[in-house]
């Protein structure tokens, strides 16, 4: 059975660069394959992962929608949608890639969105590891995106406002019962130690310090020049914060 870790947090914290280092840790880790789906509808995780997706799964389902009613009877539709799937999904050296979009087109997703939930659980079970960048807000607690997964990791800076919208994350989890597994937050984007205010946010937040991330000039540089996490090297110090974090939530060694 794969494990999914999900990520969550305000704009702007550091989500998809966590994200990307997660799969690259994953990935020099394992060896892979690791499914990555950026479920953000301002998508940048290809960027940050050094693909290219052509097509979204939002512009596949709006054609689903479209044609739904020309489908032979006798193909159902969980059986178009994961044809659909594996139509997204770009594929590189050790991840594969789903960008999930914006649906488009007027109508009614909720068939289509709860059998694409189902197949994206069957598409990531055959992954060992699975991991899903959200966007930014409370918006996707409430569709579920991240329902049962393994780990969500909550995403703030030191910022008082971002810690403060992690507290909430963390509130709306049990609120909704999203039955994830091990939940906690990363700081990230550091730039010494935690102002008082924001030590005090945080212990309101009442969440655990998974990981700290100090303020990184080379993932800076990375993002400006928009190259991959690829490009770093196996020593870079962000790389080994993440996958001692890796071994603390999934157990490794
Ligand atoms: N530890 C870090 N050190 C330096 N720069 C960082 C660090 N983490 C993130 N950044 C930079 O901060 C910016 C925002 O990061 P990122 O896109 O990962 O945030 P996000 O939470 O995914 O944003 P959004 O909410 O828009 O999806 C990027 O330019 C990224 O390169
Ligand atoms: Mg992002």
């Amino acid at each position: 059975m794969g494990r999914t870790i999900a990520i969550a947090g305000k704009g702007g914290v550091g989500k998809t660069t966590l994200s990307g280092l997660l799969v690259e840790a994953l990935r020099r880790r394992t060896g892979g394959p690791i499914l990555a789906i950026d479920a953000d509808p301002n998508a940048t995780l290809a960027e940050v992962l050094g693909l290219q997706a052509e097509t979204t799964l939002g512009e596949l389902q709006a054609t689903t929608l479209a044609n739904i009613r020309d489908l032979p009877s006798g193909v159902p539709l969980g059986r178009h949608i994961e044809y659909e799937l594996h139509r997204a999904m770009v594929e590189g050296d050790g991840v594969d890639l789903i960008v999930m979009g914006r649906g488009e087109g007027p109508g009614c997703y909720c068939a289509v969105n709860s059998t694409l939930r189902r197949c994206l659980e069957a598409l990531s079970s055959g992954y060992p590891y699975t991991v899903l960048d959200n966007e930014a807000g409370l918006e996707h607690l409430s569709r579920r995106v991240s329902q049962g997964v393994d780990a969500l990791i909550i995403v703030s800076d030191g910022n008082p406002v971002a810690l403060r919208a992690a507290g909430r994350i963390h509130k709306l989890v049990d609120e909704l019962k999203l039955g994830v597994g091990h939940r906690g937050l990363v700081l990230n984007n550091l730039r010494g130690d935690l102002g008082a205010k924001a030590e005090s946010v945080l212990e309101d937040a009442g969440l655990p310090v998974l990981a700290r991330l100090p303020h990184d000039d080379v993932l800076e540089a990375l993002n400006l020049d928009e190259r991959p996490l690829s490009d770093l090297p196996d020593d870079h110090p962000a790389l080994g914060i993440v996958d001692g974090l890796l071994a603390e939530l999934l157990h490794f060694n």
